[in-house]
């Protein structure tokens, strides 16, 4: 086993190394935008108006932002432990069915496997196996896994993008007693970034990150219209790293997250929206900095068990009802371990609906 990895962890480091001028660039260009991470949706503007450029220079450049964007490797915990870059270098692919993309998600190697269109996935709730180092990426906005989902188990260095994932909901089992469809699944895995995806309707989590998975970050996507969004736990270790901002939690009931034994749990500009059992959950001994989130008709906006840890600023609480845990212990301080930039918290309903969710920007062809 621990000979097995090595070789992956040399391979990623060296990844890392190399396209760390470009997450530089990129973070750069973020804080530009007030926010919004993508340098070319804060160009449209200006981009659209200067109808004097020459042809070279706009096909050169939109040549460099598709590729530097489907490339994209991930920020927060996910940034660290070598860094998370998927099939970044590898080969690429475009998939249009479930064969094509079964067969290269579970290739050996590097693949940055690109989802053209909506595949349907058969049987019904089948989830399709990733191994590690792979982008899973759809193009435009189109790219959707339909009634199936994708499972990580043991695996490291995964990108999920720019997908719709989901629709496995069973009407008779609203609790997914009877199937355990989840639209991602991660069994101790590391090195995971879930971002700009929409998840709907799944027969049992939305995600489920269970048994010690870590580095995994969670940007910028959609999680609604489901009883269980996105649990974290199952497991009485204390060691996951995990980064959950920008997100929409929209009409769901509980898990939004659930964050069971957390090492270090960072949420920050998340917005929920008409959540009905409880919000953010600070769940047995898990350590959890959560900062300018919005809560709107969210009932009991942030839980905390006696066990956990919860340093809590910045949050607007708009028609909330329930509880709302109060801050204890001594948390840590996420800049320590990487850099990142707040929206303000006023800002966060407009920005996340704005931009969470499939962007034609992030990888167009
Ligand atoms: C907890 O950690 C131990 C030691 O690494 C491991 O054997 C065990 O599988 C972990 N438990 C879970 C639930 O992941
Ligand atoms: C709120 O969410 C529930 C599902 O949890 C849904 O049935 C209801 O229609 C939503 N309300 C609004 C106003 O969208």
């Amino acid at each position: 086993m621990l000979s097995r990895r090595l070789p992956v962890a040399a391979l990623t480091l060296v990844a890392a190394l190399i396209l760390a001028p470009l997450a530089q660039a990129q973070a750069g260009a973020w804080e530009q935008c007030g926010g919004n991470e993508w340098y070319s949706q804060c160009l449209v503007a200006s981009a659209t108006t200067t109808t004097t450029t020459t042809k070279t220079t706009s096909t050169t450049a939109s040549t460099s932002t598709n590729t530097a964007s489907c490339n994209a490797a991930a920020d927060g915990f996910a940034s660290l432990n070598g860094g998370t870059t998927g099939g970044a270098g590898g080969t690429v692919v475009t998939v249009t069915t479930q064969t094509d993309l079964a067969k290269y998600a579970a290739a050996s190697g590097k693949y940055v496997i690109k989802v053209s269109g909506k595949i349907t996935i058969s049987p019904k709730g089948t989830e399709i196996s990733v191994a590690s180092d792979k982008t899973i990426i759809g193009i435009g906005t189109t790219g959707e896994i339909y009634e199936g989902g994708l499972r990580l188990i043991g695996v490291k260095n995964v990108i999920i993008r720019n997908l719709k994932i989901g629709n496995t909901y069973v009407p008779t089992d609203y609790e997914g007693k009877t199937q355990d469809w989840d639209a991602i699944q991660m069994d101790t895995a590391s090195n995971v970034w879930i971002d700009h995806c929409l998840l709907e309707k799944a027969g049992d989590g939305l995600i489920d990150s269970r048994l010690d998975t870590t580095f995994l970050t969670v940007s910028y996507t959609i999680l609604r219209d489901h009883n269980k969004a996105f649990g974290i736990g199952w497991t009485e270790n204390v060691t996951s790293q995990i980064t959950i901002h920008h997100n929409y939690f929209l009409n769901t009931n509980q898990r939004n997250p659930s964050a069971d034994n957390i090492r270090y749990a960072h949420l920050y500009n998340n917005y929920l929206s008409n959540v009905t059992s409880y919000g953010h959950y600070a769940r047995g001994s898990t350590e959890m900095r959560m900062e300018n989130v919005y809560f709107e008709k969210v009932n009991n906006p942030v839980t905390k068990d006696s066990t956990a840890k919860l340093a809590a600023s910045g949050n607007t609480y708009s028609s909330c009802t329930g509880t709302t845990a109060s801050n204890s212990g001594t948390v840590f301080t996420p800049s320590t371990f990487y850099s990142y930039s707040l929206t303000a918290t006023a800002q966060v309903p407009s920005v996340v609906k704005a931009q969470a969710g499939p962007q034609a920007s992030i990888c167009p062809s």
